[in-house]
């Protein structure tokens, strides 16, 4: 893989974003302060998660917050990015925690960026439903009103792909529905309801909206024509069909005539203007025809009946995870982003990457970094404009249906006790964020 050359990494443009990401059911736990989600359900339910654990305690964040935004502060990050649970919210004194935690930000000197949906629906809603979209608009509100006086920079969604694809079609995350191509109304609602919070947040004020979308380079396994037609289902599936509703106010390929209700109206409310486009970035993925057989990608099945399978990207190395280590990946995901949207593409933000690797001295997280951070050095040389970098994640977390067994964090979380211990990667970002000043 890619080593830490030891090269300073180039110099980033002035007020560039510097920040580390985190989600509330990955790491608040205080289960019993709020309502039950989707997730709560889900891993009540045997098998759902591989080591079985939930997410009731995680790092307990809840309350050992202040510890959390210390760490924060000693890493010298001068954004944050969390998610605020919407079960919580709605739970009485809820908004209480966000308000403190927000403060205590403020006062660090670190800038709160909340995502307000990152997948812990509120148990009894449910995405196929039209009516959660609204729904989620009230709940964005009541969070604008309690924060938006220290709160500016505002991201609606988290990953809709992903909620969408893992949860709602292949069953392997929550709410664990298994309804292949069924499930294309999810992302239309969570679309719609992005296009509604961008539209709550600019009436409350806001003029820093962005969304988090997961994207990456889509590899043919090979020049056959099956295998470029395939990938270029895939690229649809992943890529087009969550940019090109915000970005362009169509949906690619004819797919906006599989989605419920008036389309047409629904689009001009997804398209509401952003003031940035968040990209998540991990790994390209390889795709073929079908193989007749399910493929596998990072533990995750993906069946026969689909119209593409998973190839394995050879000589690369791998994550604990099992994904592959890509980073030149990101500057073509960027540039062809670019070219592919031109105009119409507001500046980009990454809103999350990283890895999962054990250990302390956690050199292969370093090399990650450093080579992704160059990668994306690249894309900015190459005329993309992009205005921030957070990595995926401050601390080791519940990592959805692999429980606690995948360690992101730039912070060693001890999951009996509970103790945060900084790993080489926090010093060595650290550093980074001191030599870009
Ligand atoms: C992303 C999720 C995030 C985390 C990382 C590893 O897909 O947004 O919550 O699980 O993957």
């Amino acid at each position: 893989m890619a080593t830490d050359t030891g090269d300073p990494l180039p110099r980033f443009p002035a007020g560039f974003l510097w920040g580390v990401s985190t989600s509330a059911h990955q790491i608040e736990g205080a289960a019993e302060l709020r309502g039950p989600s989707v997730w709560d359900v889900f891993t009540a339910e045997p098998g759902r998660v591989k080591d079985g654990s939930t997410a009731a305690v995680a790092c307990d964040h809840y309350h050992r917050y202040p510890e959390d935004v210390a760490l924060l502060a000693g890493l010298g990050v001068n954004a944050y990015r969390f998610s605020v649970s919407w079960p919580r919210v709605a739970s009485p004194g809820g908004l209480d925690f966000y308000d403190r935690l927000v403060d205590e930000l403020c006062a660090a000197g670190v800038r709160p960026v909340p995502t307000l949906f990152h997948w812990d629906l509120p148990a009894g809603l449910d995405w196929l439903e039209r009516d959660t979209a609204a729904r989620f608009a009230d709940h964005v509100t009541a969070v604008a009103d309690r924060l938006g006086d220290r709160v500016t920079k505002w991201i609606t969604l988290n990953e809709p792909a992903e909620h969408t694809l893992l949860g709602h079609a292949l069953g392997a995350h929550a709410p664990g529905r298994r309804l292949l191509f069924d499930a294309l109304p999810v992302a239309h609602h969570q679309l719609l309801a992005h296009g509604l919070a961008v539209r709550t947040l600019r009436a409350a004020g806001a003029r820093d909206i962005g969304i988090a979308n997961s994207h990456g380079p889509t590899w043919p396994a090979s020049a056959d024509p099956d295998d470029v037609a395939a990938a270029g289902f895939y690229d649809t599936l992943l890529n087009r069909l969550f940019a090109e509703p915000v970005l362009l106010g169509a949906y690619p390929d004819g797919l906006g005539e599989l989605m419920p209700g008036d389309v047409a109206a629904d689009l001009r409310v997804i398209a509401e203007p952003l003031d940035w486009y968040g990209v998540n970035y991990y790994a390209p993925t390889r795709v073929g025809a079908p193989l007749g057989t399910r493929s596998e990608f990072g533990g995750l099945a993906i069946p026969a009946e689909l119209p593409f399978s998973i190839r394995e990207i050879e000589g690369r190395a791998l994550t604990d995870f099992g994904w592959p280590v890509v980073p030149e990946g990101l500057t073509e995901l960027l540039c062809g982003f670019r070219d592919r949207y031109g105009d119409r593409l507001p500046p980009i933000v990454i809103t999350e990457n990283g890895c999962s690797y054990e250990g302390l001295d956690d050199q292969e997280r370093i090399a990650y970094l450093d080579a992704h951070l160059r990668a994306l050095h690249a894309a900015l040389e190459a005329g993309v404009d992009v205005r921030g970098y957070f990595v995926w994640s401050l601390l080791d977390n519940f990592e959805w249906a692999e429980g606690y067994a995948r360690r992101f964090g730039l912070v060693h979380v001890d999951h009996d006790t509970l103790e945060r211990t900084p790993k080489a990667s926090y010093r060595w970002f650290r550093d980074v964020l001191r030599a870009q000043g």
